[in-house]
């Protein structure tokens, strides 16, 4: 019987575009299994929209000059067509800045404000003078109580996934000046949580929450045993929904009170547009309500939110939270910060068909239980040697040889094998087998189930040589093929949650009628066969003889080293751009005397000739006019500069520098130079619109 799913995915902060971690973690596991869920015939609301609000989108605003709403206007019409890009179905992509989520959010509060839920409260809380502000969230940084990393934010450490109070930070510091804040007092809205602990121990604890992953238990169960304390669900900002009460003049929702919400505003829209109820999605006991987030939101969708829900009363709680642990790249944490990520919209640049290849790497070495790492060399392995290899050569030899030798139209079977039968018999049990791992939320497993379904069809054909066989036994050179047509078949439905633009293409390409659920504008249904998930398992033939098969196409192709190179050097490129910056913010050297500076005679030069030091790659031989005498100075410049580039450049030349031989020339004195982000040599050289003569002592 047909279920009804509500299917949620993190809503991703609209501060920047995303990256293969966002993809791995939250919206490629949460695709497949909506998918699914379709495929097999259930009803599906799956929801996501950008989190607009909180401190990281204003902090971004600030250093870009813009307003938040310009902020979040450029990130979100850029996510959301990553997500398009990559064929993540989501039934609505929202935003947390439409007017239905400000007024389902703003609803939320006030029911949960007349119920008297909230505890109201004037407290103290950080403050910055300077900056006239008060300081939560990521606008303060200080020492997690819970761990010691001194990096942590005001709600929030990133390295042990503790939610905390900004009052609770070791030796905070504002993000904003950098100075220690004050205390002043400020009245809040708090949620009490220690309110909701007997009720969380009891359906989580107690329930049969056990059958969640050992991550997200362990984690939920580790902070109901510390205890748990009121949490400040408004904040004072300006950047964010009102709060609706008196008394929250000037003060905004949390974003964490409000962005939970977003996926019951998105489901609202939803419905809307498609004249369907909300309220089963989110009110029926018999629907099945998922999360699929990060490791780092465990604290919000299994305590935070579930009791604001309970709280609510009309609700029901998720039935689980898969959440992802982290997906690191080339050995070291994926960083926006760093540049050390691959930019969805980047990837497409460079790969531009090759979606389902990053969707299948992703999946196949998901964080799922533990961090885990991305390589390129894993990527290009995982095309060449399976999606090529395995996939792609089983559906090319399928097809190429069917229109060879029947001009496409799948043969007629005559007597099946053992072998016949027990291949067939082993794609049957495929679809239950895959779904049980995507319904226990193993989504690696399920994709290597995938690609043995390949394998299997690869080693039919290669045990079965049909190119061999058809020399002497046509009847038995037909059933072959026709066994293999039914694999490829079976691999066109199945392959839909996990390789969807594969699977298209593979379906035109059998005429196999395409998924309802798939929205393609040539799909045509006419002389296609339709298959379901379920078919695949109880149908006996899944294309029939005398249907007529497409043109082969390949469906994925080798991927070159020079590709990977081409990336690894790109991450190598950010790697040296760090080092550049974190060289300029180096600790500066010891203090000297005026006395000692001014031992330095540094003069305003020009370069008058210059030539390559023979045998030497990093040497040029400059003669330069220092205003008092021209001398020769030997300088390491070779490697960024022909010696005819700098022959006229207005220099900055240290003089007194005593002499010393290089290769056999004397060297008179130092030539001033710093190094760019990309570590290209550069001139620090006067200003070349002043009239500024050689000799020119620098003081
Ligand atoms: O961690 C994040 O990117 C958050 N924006 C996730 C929010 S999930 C939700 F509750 F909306
Ligand atoms: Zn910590």
């Amino acid at each position: 019987m047909s279920k009804r799913y509500t299917i949620t995915a993190a809503l991703p902060y609209t501060n920047g575009p995303i990256h293969i971690g966002h993809l791995a973690g939250v919206y490629v596991p949460a695709d497949i299994y909506a998918r699914y869920q379709r495929l097999t015939g259930n009803d599906v609301a799956f929801v996501c929209g950008s989190d607009e609000h909180g401190v990281p989108i204003t902090i971004k605003a600030k250093k870009e000059g813009v307003s938040p709403q310009d902020v979040v206007d450029k990130y979100h019409a850029i996510i959301k067509k990553s997500f398009e890009d990559f064929g993540i179905t989501f039934d609505n992509y929202s935003r947390t800045s439409a007017q239905i989520h400000h007024e389902t959010a703003s609803e939320f509060f006030l029911e949960l404000y007349k119920k008297g839920e909230f505890i109201e409260e004037v407290t103290e809380q950080l403050y910055d003078e300077e900056a006239k502000q008060f300081l939560a969230d990521r606008f303060v940084i200080g020492t997690c109580p819970k761990c010691g990393n001194e990096e942590a934010y005001g709600d929030q450490c990133e390295k042990c996934g503790t939610s905390h109070n900004a009052t609770d930070l070791i030796n905070p510091k504002s993000a904003i000046t950098g100075n220690a804040p004050t205390l002043k007092e400020t009245k809040h809205w708090f949620l009490p949580l220690d309110k909701h602990e007997d009720f969380l121990k009891e359906w989580i604890l107690k329930g049969h929450k056990k059958d969640w992953k050992p991550n997200v238990y362990g984690q939920v169960k580790s902070w109901i045993d510390d205890g748990l304390r009121p949490r400040a669900v408004t904040r004072d900002l300006d950047w964010g929904i009102p709060v609706p009460v008196e008394g929250g003049e000037g003060k905004v929702l949390y974003v964490w009170f409000d962005a939970p919400i977003g996926y019951i505003s998105a489901t609202k829209e939803w419905a809307e547009r498609e004249g369907k109820d909300w309220e089963p999605y989110w009110k029926d006991e018999n629907t099945k309500l998922v999360h699929f987030i990060g490791k780092d939101n465990i604290v919000f969708h299994c305590i935070i939110f579930p009791s604001m829900l309970k709280a609510e009363g009309s609700y029901i709680l998720p039935d689980n939270v898969p959440a992802n642990e982290f997906l690191n790249l080339e050995g070291n944490k994926l960083s926006t910060s760093k540049n050390w990520a691959v930019w969805l919209p980047e990837y497409l640049e460079d790969f531009p068909d090759k979606q389902d290849v990053l969707r299948y790497a992703l999946t196949a070495n998901a964080p799922e239980t533990k961090d885990n790492d991305f390589t390129w060399k894993d990527f290009q392995a995982r095309n060449n040697n399976e999606l090529v290899a395995i996939f792609g050569n089983f559906i090319n030899r399928v097809v190429v040889l069917t229109n060879k030798y029947y001009n496409g139209i799948v043969p007629e079977l005559s007597d099946y094998s053992q072998v016949d039968e027990e291949t067939l018999a082993a794609v049957k049990a495929y679809p239950d087998v895959i779904a049980s791992s995507i319904e226990r939320y193993r989504f690696r497993e399920a994709s290597q189930e995938l690609m043995n379904l390949a394998r299997l069809g690869n080693k039919y054909l290669a045990d079965e040589e049909p190119w061999k066989v058809i020399k002497e036994d046509e009847a038995r050179t037909k059933t072959i093929m026709f066994v293999a047509l039914q694999i490829a078949s079976a691999l066109a439905t199945i392959s839909e949650p996990f390789l969807p633009f594969t699977s298209e293409k593979l379906k035109k390409i059998l005429r196999v009628a395409l998924n309802d659920n798939v929205s393609s504008s040539d799909s045509t249904k006419e002389n296609c066969i339709e298959n379901s998930w379920e078919d695949i398992s109880t149908k006996d033939i899944l294309l029939p003889a005398g249907h007529q098969i497409g043109k082969a196409e390949l469906l994925f192709n080798k991927i070159e080293d020079k590709d990977i190179q081409a990336q690894l050097d790109k991450l190598e490129a950010s790697k040296k751009a760090n080092e550049a910056a974190n060289k300029a913010t180096e600790p500066q050297k010891e203090e000297i005397t005026f006395d000692d500076f001014t031992k330095l005679d540094l003069r305003v030069g020009t370069i008058i000739e210059a030539e390559k030091m023979p045998k030497a790659k990093k040497l040029l031989v400059l003669k330069v006019d220092t205003g008092i005498d021209t001398r020769t100075i030997v300088s390491g410049i070779a490697e960024s500069f022909t010696a005819e580039e700098v022959i006229g450049k207005r220099v900055t030349v240290l003089v007194n520098l005593a002499p010393r031989k290089l290769r056999g020339v004397e060297s008179e004195g130092m030539i001033l130079m710093t190094e760019s982000p990309e570590g290209k040599l550069v001139f620090v050289n006067p200003d070349a619109n002043q009239d500024v003569a050689n000799g020119l002592q620098i003081s």
